[in-house]
């Protein structure tokens, strides 16, 4: 018999198995908890709890580790490209050459999106955010393409994928049309999935676009950098919206609300407005590194701090290393780069960040990227998304073919009223 855990409720012991996964991290399965012993677990925040077994991303929190399939993110970084990390994550290994072929024209071919699509964006107001344009577009797609749940063959499963990764930036780029009031930009095949979104956002019909090269290369390591993270708040939703076999894309709609908010993935456009704040404040990052530590403040320092890693954040450090290369060549040199160094810095050494394990994340260093490419700020949060995408679709396939799947629905401790009879209204006090 393997490892067991026992647990004494009462003077009556359990045995629990443990489960070892293939970095040798260990989890009690409770599974059976509540039907032998009539208890249930509290773990608000689900600090401890784990959702699911998977076998896409690999994260250790402690040394800073973050592994597609076992590739380190790292060399992800440096050899391949977003849609060969697409591939990945969907296959579960990589593409070969002539794989890699059908897959990036599937992705050209299924770029457009029904005009219908098109249409529904003028019905927003000029100034609705880019996420909220997204969101509901992606949610719209279920009306115009044909839907997958659950029990859709593997092969609509992986074409509607195909559409989603596709159409995702081309709805990217019309949200920012719209609220910019530019004409929309069609897609393009005879470009690659990065140089057709940055064509799409930045060209117009009197002044003639070309993405450079390294602003290409650029986008598609942002994008391939944001690609997993096993069970984030964003990926949670879409597993927990799926559970109930909601189709894909209303899944994905609703990761694309979780991430939105500012302690996921909104903290990119956090991390901008704060970094500009402190620039027209002075620049005097003490300041600000004082207002967080401050309890009765409820100020946070943005791109700081983690649920899992509790070490460097290891795409930080990647997308920091392109900064940082990309903004001293000159040109586009930033003054928020240099707070936003000099702010890293000081947090580093103070005991209150070092005590708490609080390193800077993915989005500390990926706005001004994005800053640079010619982005404004409210479209971080929807570059993001479009990274995470293939992601949010691993996970649903995931989650759809366990042999264990179970529509997800926690338990609670009640603390509220016990019973007590209605009262009629002429009663109440
Ligand atoms: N600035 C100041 N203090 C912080 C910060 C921060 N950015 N982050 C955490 N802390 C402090 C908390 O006040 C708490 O202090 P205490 O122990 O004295 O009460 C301690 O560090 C632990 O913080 P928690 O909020 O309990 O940690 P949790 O794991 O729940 O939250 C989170 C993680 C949400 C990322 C948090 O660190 C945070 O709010 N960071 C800023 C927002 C951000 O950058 N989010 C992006 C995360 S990456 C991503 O989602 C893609």
């Amino acid at each position: 018999m393997g490892e067991v855990a026992t647990i004494t409720i009462d003077g009556q012991s359990y045995e629990f198995p443990v489960l070892v996964g293939s970095e040798n991290e260990r989890g009690i399965d409770i599974r059976s908890l509540r039907k032998e012993t009539g208890y249930i677990t509290l773990d608000s925040g689900y600090m401890n709890t784990g959702a699911c077994i998977s076998n896409i991303t690999f994260i250790d929190g402690e040394q800073g580790i973050l592994r597609y399939h076992g590739i380190p993110i790292e060399q992800m970084a440096e050899h391949s490209s977003f849609v060969e990390t697409c591939y990945l994550l969907q296959h579960g290994r990589l593409p070969t050459a002539d794989q890699l072929k059908r897959f990036s024209s599937l992705l050209n071919e299924f770029s457009l999106v029904h005009e219908g699509m098109r249409q529904l964006l003028n019905f927003f107001p000029l100034h609705a955010h880019p996420m909220n344009i997204l969101g509901s577009l992606v949610n719209a797609l279920s009306s115009f393409y044909p839907h997958v749940d659950a029990n859709s063959l593997t092969e609509a499963i992986d074409i509607c994928a195909a559409r989603l990764i596709s159409k995702v930036r081309t709805l990217a780029a019309y949200s920012y049309r719209k609220a910019n009031g530019l004409p929309v930009v069609y897609p393009r095949q005879d470009l690659s999935y990065s140089a057709n979104f940055l064509n799409m956002m930045f060209s117009s019909p009197v002044n003639d676009y070309v993405a450079d090269e390294e602003s290409v290369r650029l986008m598609d390591m942002l994008l391939l950098m944001h690609a997993d993270h096993e069970q984030n708040c964003s990926t949670s939703a879409v597993r927990l919206v799926g559970s109930s076999q909601a189709n894909l894309y209303a899944s994905i709609s609703s990761g694309i609300s979780a991430l939105w908010g500012p302690l996921h993935g909104g903290a990119n456009q956090a991390v901008m407005n704060m970094l500009s704040q402190i620039h027209e404040d002075g620049g005097d990052t003490q300041k600000y590194i004082d207002m967080a530590k401050d309890k009765s403040n409820k100020f946070r320092l943005s791109g700081f701090g983690h649920r899992v890693y509790k070490n460097y954040d290891p795409r930080a450090r990647v997308i920091k290393k392109y900064c940082t290369n990309t903004l001293e060549k000159g040109a586009a040199k930033d003054p928020l780069l240099g707070i936003a160094l000099k702010l890293e810095e000081q947090v580093l050494q103070d005991d209150y960040f070092i005590e708490r394990k609080l390193f800077p994340n993915v989005d500390f260093y990926s706005g001004i990227i994005y800053k640079a490419l010619g982005f404004p700020t409210n479209m971080f949060t929807v570059l993001f998304a479009i990274g995470r995408m293939p992601g949010w679709i691993a996970q649903w396939k995931e989650m759809t073919n366990a042999s264990d799947a179970k529509i997800g629905r926690p338990r609670q401790i009640y603390t509220g009223a016990q019973t007590r009879d209605y009262v009629p209204i002429d009663q109440r006090l």
